[in-house]
């Protein structure tokens, strides 16, 4: 969701800008633009579209010299994707430039104020106050004027602000967007929204935190809080290389993440197992606080919190807590009952989800525990959780999330497991099975992947469907919402998940002749009664493919089209049911000619509310 790149250094500014914003195209955009100091006047281009636009406009940003900018991929919040409404945005005489990611809650009042003094407004956005705002407090030194702006506005933000009397110059300000500092080598630096921008350049980035200012200058980085004083800051190295952030043969980031997520689970899984057991060192609870957990919150949005459902089922088995599943953005809102036993876990991949965030925050407020599952190293969520999990999947780019859910999962297991067994449910002989047959997921979702061709032969008889349903009990029914948001966030094709048992209150008055409904029949015990559901649309209708394991010969006898998973742990068949769900969604997407990686409105990040 917007991404920022600023550069100050000796070489020409626009091309590093337009590639690092290449990089960042998988937190979905909708318009681009740069602005370039060439030591005497700011110039800048915007392109509504592709970066391709902006990139060929500008012929490569050689229409733009200068060794000093910033750029910024725009995803439309307050007005419409447009030139007009793209960053960066400028005060009157445009000496003053910024690009902005995030929300100003408090816009509209000060649009008003700024309107009064005379100020006009060229766009319908919230950063262009800004612009205004730094030209109203302008006092010729610049942290001093940002401190000003930053004291006026609300909401969220990250900022990069370039002033045409600061020559070299780039500076920038942050409040829970995102934003990190590449420091160069050779007399450059960098500021970025994410790290893949700018890992061509450099690895050691620093990490702003929430009501920082950063001053950039060729040969200096330094950070000031909001009182204007110096904060030291210490430099961090970027561990992954950038082809892990690059498609590496394959045609879409998401079938690359997909393949990945054998070796996912391993990097997840395998730091934590010592012994046959599980131990996760980094948790930092003692044996004596686990025992003492008596509630547990589960918060998350879209995949995130599909995770938090599958762990309800398998905590409140294994370690015999109870467990809330909630949506960070409900929680946040929410006047959650708690006591001292109660232990929330906010699970991320970016770990900069708004209301993720948001949640964590609430939690904290409320002195509650908190725990993060969290894949991106050093955001916000992992800075500001009491304790961190992480998950290890390496840098995931396309929209749909694949190899963080898996990975999510694993860490869900070795909680639940660890939890259970702190807690006396789970014996040395349970433990030292579960671990074995945990170990054994990678070679098994290898083996699933190896079933990619009869996956998409049947998802080109889907190519044209209006809607296509997904059911299941238990585990299985926390795998129908996964399946089904992939296959809807990535399709645009409408499909919904639904908990088996609910089928008579109500969905299925929608099957019709032909209705695809995806059946989940995992869980062994549970079987009988899907079958019965199955029989229920189909005797209406629809076409059932089933996902089962081998030792169903019901499942086959009834539905039309089955796929199997090899056997596991009742606890992890998840892990394997969604695989073909992945696959499924991924081929029908690409059957419609979609951009896969990058679905229509939707955003990587979501870093506003
Ligand atoms: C966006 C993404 C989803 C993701 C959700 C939560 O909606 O498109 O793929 O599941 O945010 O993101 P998080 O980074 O908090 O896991």
């Amino acid at each position: 969701m917007c991404g920022i790149v600023g550069y100050v250094g000796s070489h020409q500014a626009a091309p590093i800008l337009l590639d690092g914003l290449a990089k960042l195209e998988y937190r979905g955009y909708d318009s681009a633009g740069i602005a370039v100091f060439d030591g005497k006047k700011i110039t800048s281009h915007k392109a509504l579209g592709k970066l391709k636009v902006l990139n060929e406009e500008t012929h490569g940003g050689a229409t733009l010299p200068g060794t000093c900018g910033i750029g910024h991929t725009r995803w439309a919040t307050h007005g419409v994707p447009s030139v007009r409404n793209a960053h960066p945005h400028f005060n009157s005489d445009e000496t003053i430039a910024v690009v902005h990611n995030g929300i100003i809650e408090n816009y509209i009042k000060l649009r008003k104020m700024l309107e009064g003094k005379g100020y006009q407004f060229q766009s319908d956005t919230d950063t262009e106050v800004v612009a205004h705002l730094l030209d109203y407090y302008y006092d010729g030194n610049a942290l001093h004027t940002i401190a000003k702006v930053i004291e006026r506005v609300e909401g969220s933000y990250a900022l990069g602000i370039m002033f045409s009397d600061h020559p070299h110059h780039v500076f920038a300000a942050r409040k829970d967007s995102p934003l990190i500092i590449g420091a160069g080598e050779n007399g450059e630096n960098f500021i970025a929204s994410d790290v893949p921008a700018i890992l061509k350049y450099t690895r050691n980035v620093y990490y702003m935190d929430s009501l920082e200012i950063a001053s950039l200058s060729p040969d200096h980085v330094r950070f000031y809080n909001i009182d204007l004083e110096e904060v030291p800051k210490e430099l961090k190295t970027i561990e992954w290389d950038l082809s892990a952030a690059e498609k590496g043969g394959y045609d879409y980031f998401m079938l690359k993440e997909i393949y990945e997520q054998p070796k996912a689970i391993r990097d997840c899984m395998s730091p934590r197992i010592r012994d046959g057991k599980v131990a996760i060192e980094e948790l930092g609870m003692t044996d004596e606080e686990i025992r003492r957990i008596d509630r547990i919150y589960m918060i998350g949005c879209g995949t995130a919190y599909h995770t938090g459902v599958m762990a309800k089922y398998i905590f409140e088995d294994l370690a015999r807590i109870p467990v809330e599943v909630d949506l960070a953005s409900e929680f946040r809102y929410r006047n959650p009952i708690c006591n001292a036993g109660t232990l929330v876990v906010v699970i991320s991949q970016s770990g900069e989800t708004a209301d993720t965030l948001a949640a964590l925050r609430l939690a904290k407020d409320h002195g509650l525990k908190t725990l993060g599952i969290v894949n991106a190293v050093g955001s916000s969520i992992a800075r500001e959780a009491d304790h961190v999990i992480y998950t290890y999947a390496g840098p995931e780019i396309a929209v749909a999330s694949t190899k963080a859910y898996s990975t999510q999962l694993i860490a869900h297991y070795l909680l639940a497991l660890k939890f259970g067994y702190v807690r006396g449910m789970v014996s040395d002989e349970q433990m030292g099975d579960m671990v074995r047959q945990m170990e054994e997921l990678p070679a098994q979702i290898d083996l699933l992947l190896q079933s990619k061709e009869k996956i998409q032969k049947f998802a080109n008889r889907y190519l044209a469907a209006k809607d296509v349903f997904f059911l299941g009990r238990g585990q299985d029914y926390a795998t129908a919402l996964e399946g089904s948001l992939k296959l809807k966030e990535i399709s645009y094709i409408f499909s919904d998940a639904y908990a088996a048992g609910e089928l008579k209150h109500g969905p299925i008055s929608l099957i019709e002749e032909g209705t695809l409904v995806v059946a989940l029949l995992t869980q062994d015990e549970l079987v009988p009664k899907m079958v019965s559901n199955m029989q229920e649309v189909i005797s209406r209708g629809a076409f059932v493919m089933a996902v089962t394991n081998v030792d169903h010969p019901e499942v086959e006898k009834t539905a039309q089209y089955c796929l199997y998973i090899p056997k596991t742990c009742r606890y992890f068949t998840g892990s394997l049911g969604i695989i073909p769900l992945q696959l499924f969604a991924y081929y029908i997407a690409i059957g419609r000619g979609l951009d896969v990686d990058k679905p229509r409105n939707l955003a990587k990040s979501v870093t506003v509310e």
